[in-house]
C-alpha cells in the first residue's frame, strides 16, 4: 500500500476521461487499497483513481471515514460503476479532496441504481440514496472529467474557477 499524490484543480489530469477496468487482478486490488489509505489520511469520503492520476474507472468510499475507532470503517470499492437509472433530486453542500478550500451547493438525483464490478470482476446491482448516492455520482463524475463545481451556476462556476486558479499559482 501507498499513500497516493492527489492532484487539485486546475490540474488537467483531472479532466481526462478514465478507462474501464479489464484486470482483475492483484494489481488493482492493491490500488484500491491505496486509495482507501489514501482516502482517509486526506480526510475524504470519496475518491475517483483519476485524482490520483490513475486514469481507471475505480471508486473508493467510505462514509464512516471520520471515524475514530477504525472496525467502524465501511470501505466500498466500486469497480466499472455505471449508474443505470436515477430519481428525485436533492440539493446538498459538496467538497472535493481535488478542490482545495472550496465548498458549493449541487443539484443532483436524490435516488440511484447503479451496477458495478467488485476487484474480483463480479458484477453488483445496488440502490443508493442519501450520502452514498451523492457521493457516488460526484465520484462518477470524476471518472469523466467532471468536477462538482462544473455544476455551479455559470457566474459563480466562472468566479470560483477563477478564484482557484488563482490560489493554485500563488501556493505553487
Ligand atoms: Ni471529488
Amino acid at each position: 500500500m501507498a499513500i497516493l499524490n492527489i492532484h487539485t484543480f486546475p490540474d488537467p489530469i483531472l479532466r481526462q476521461k478514465a478507462v474501464p477496468v479489464t484486470e482483475f487482478d492483484q494489481n488493482l486490488d492493491e490500488t484500491a487499497q491505496s486509495m482507501l489509505e489514501t482516502m482517509y489520511v486526506s480526510s475524504g469520503i470519496g475518491l475517483a483513481a483519476v485524482q490520483a492520476g490513475i486514469l481507471k474507472q475505480i471508486v473508493v468510499i467510505d462514509l464512516k471515514s471520520g471515524e475514530e475507532d477504525i472496525n467502524n470503517r465501511e470501505p466500498h470499492v466500486f469497480i466499472n460503476p455505471k449508474i443505470l437509472s436515477k430519481s428525485g433530486t436533492s440539493v446538498s453542500e459538496e467538497g472535493c479532496l481535488s478542490v482545495i478550500d472550496f465548498r458549493g451547493d449541487v443539484e443532483r438525483a436524490e435516488k440511484i441504481s447503479l451496477e458495478y464490478q467488485d476487484v474480483k470482476g463480479n458484477y453488483h446491482e445496488m440502490e443508493a440514496d442519501d450520502m452514498m448516492s451523492i457521493c457516488l455520482q460526484h465520484e462518477i463524475d470524476h471518472l469523466n472529467g467532471i468536477l462538482f463545481i462544473d455544476h455551479l451556476p455559470v457566474l459563480k462556476q466562472k468566479m470560483v474557477k477563477k478564484k482557484l486558479t488563482k490560489l493554485a499559482m500563488v501556493n505553487a
